[in-house]
């Protein structure tokens, strides 16, 4: 059985959900997104804290409970920045015997704010909230033992 954990890595509105759709359409996804926005596509702040403890309740559930599949592909979809975001994340993927993978989406702030502007049926995260976290983000290192086992570029 192949297990794999995909963990994305990228701005909001760099394209990490299209990207998922298009490389890994039969994936389990979880993302905190879906909680936090609303049905009309409203960005919520009171539904954030939920949205992150149901989507890691959601990992495990799905990391520990692979009975009788031939594969399993899960995508954590979130922004994901920083090796102290991801090293949980990883931690546990390991742990259940996952491959783990990063898809990078390797999109400039300036690209990512076009792509954002352009978006449709979803609040647009504010430029000046694209700026501070493109200052925390911290590139996948594939020579790293404890960060990804393959790093999967997308632009
Ligand atoms: N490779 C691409 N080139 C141009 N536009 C893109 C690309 N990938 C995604 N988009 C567009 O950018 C916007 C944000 O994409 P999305 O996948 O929702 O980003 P994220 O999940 O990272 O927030 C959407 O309107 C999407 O259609
Ligand atoms: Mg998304």
């Amino acid at each position: 059985m192949t297990k794999s954990l995909i963990i994305t890595i990228g701005l909001p509105g760099s394209g990490k959900s299209t990207a998922i759709k298009k490389c890994f359409p039969k994936a389990v996804v979880i993302s905190p997104d879906h909680i936090s926005y609303d049905d009309d596509g409203h960005f919520d702040v009171t539904r954030l804290s939920r949205a992150w403890k149901e989507s890691y309740a959601r990992l495990f559930s799905e990391l520990s409970w692979t009975y009788d599949e031939q594969a399993k592909t899960i995508v954590f979809d979130a922004t994901n920045l920083t090796p102290v975001s991801r090293g949980p994340l990883i931690a546990a993927g390991r742990h259940f015997g996952f491959e783990v993978f990063a898809l990078h989406l390797k999109v400039s702030s300036e690209e990512t704010k076009r792509r954002n502007a352009a978006r449709s049926g979803k609040d647009p995260v504010p430029d000046s909230v694209i700026d501070i976290m493109a200052t925390q983000l911290v590139e996948p290192n594939a020579y790293d033992p404890n960060e990804f086992d393959t790093v999967i570029p997308v632009r």
